[in-house]
């Protein structure tokens, strides 16, 4: 099957800095590196380095070409990105010697992907394929309830948190992914914890602790722990983690065998600096031993 990621597309400038910046200083980066990023492009390149087939919802600026360049040469299919007239989107990060990060995005031309642009793209998509989206473009509702409608799952990965976001979301999905304080916020918000839902799965990233998973109808939440490994940076981490989730999940995995492997591909990916360039590969994902 295929997953349809309507996701954004960021270049990343990364900055090596000793301690995350406090309000009011000014400070040194000890290095600075461009990636491809956004957490969609990361979405996509991970299931794409899982197996999966992976076509890309987006949209890039006139400057952008190079974007959806790397992109198709990771395997992506790019043929649903649209070029329009603004700025490619753009992060700028800040890495710490602790490997915490601080992320300032400037959304370009993720915001301006118009409703329509996804209705053309998700015509050519299959009852049984996947559509995933986050929180860093716009048309998302419309995406998953699309899905909805033609008989796709449908995930949401609740990445930058807004509660709102996810209370529109919620209706249409299979699948949300979030972390642990941002269910906080949402269980606040709503009055209900990750079983109550009305959500198949939900998954709650734990961070150095690993994830939870609530399934409809289960009694209690199973924890899948995380593996040990020192920290570089955290930075696209749990973008890898979806994109492997659902890669197992589209080729027909149990959700624990696919939790299992995302795990590992997370572990990995926060001993490395970067984004999308540097997300591991299936066969260093099935090689991890930790
Ligand atoms: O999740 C990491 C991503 O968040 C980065 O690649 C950056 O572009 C922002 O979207």
């Amino acid at each position: 099957m295929t997953i349809w990621n309507l996701g954004s597309i960021n270049v990343d400038l990364i900055y090596r800095v000793p301690h995350i910046p406090q309000p009011g200083e000014t400070l040194a980066a000890t290095g600075k590196q461009t990636f491809l990023g956004g957490k969609g492009a990361n979405m996509s390149v991970a299931a794409a380095r899982a197996g999966a087939t992976v076509r890309h919802i987006g949209a890039v600026g006139q400057d952008g070409d190079w974007a959806v360049q790397r992109l198709a040469s990771y395997g992506v299919d790019t043929s649903k990105i649209a070029k329009l007239d603004t700025d490619t989107g753009e992060a700028i990060i800040a890495v710490s010697d602790d490997g915490e990060n601080s992320i300032i995005i400037s959304p370009g031309a993720n915001r301006a992907i118009l409703p329509q642009m996804v209705g053309a793209a998700l015509s050519a998509a299959s009852s049984g394929d996947w559509v995933v989206t986050q929180n860093e473009t716009s048309a998302q509702v419309d995406a998953l309830s699309t899905a909805r409608a033609n008989g796709l799952h449908a995930a949401y990965a609740a990445a930058p948190f807004e509660a709102a976001s996810v209370l529109t979301a919620l209706p249409h999905i299979d699948l949300l992914i979030l972390n642990q304080v941002e269910m906080e916020q949402l269980a606040a918000a709503l009055g209900k914890g990750a079983g109550d839902l009305g959500v198949a799965h939900v998954v709650v990233t734990l961070g150095a602790e690993g994830s939870d998973l609530y399934s409809a109808g289960a009694p209690a939440a199973v924890r899948f722990p995380a593996h040990k490994v020192t920290p570089i940076d955290t930075t696209g981490a749990g973008d890898t983690f979806t994109g492997y989730l659902l890669a197992g999940l589209d080729r027909g995995e149990p959700i624990e065998t696919a939790l299992n492997r995302a795990g590992k591909a997370a572990a990995i990916m926060v001993t490395r600096l970067g984004t999308a360039d540097v997300i591991p590969t299936l066969a260093e994902v099935d090689a991890f031993e930790g």
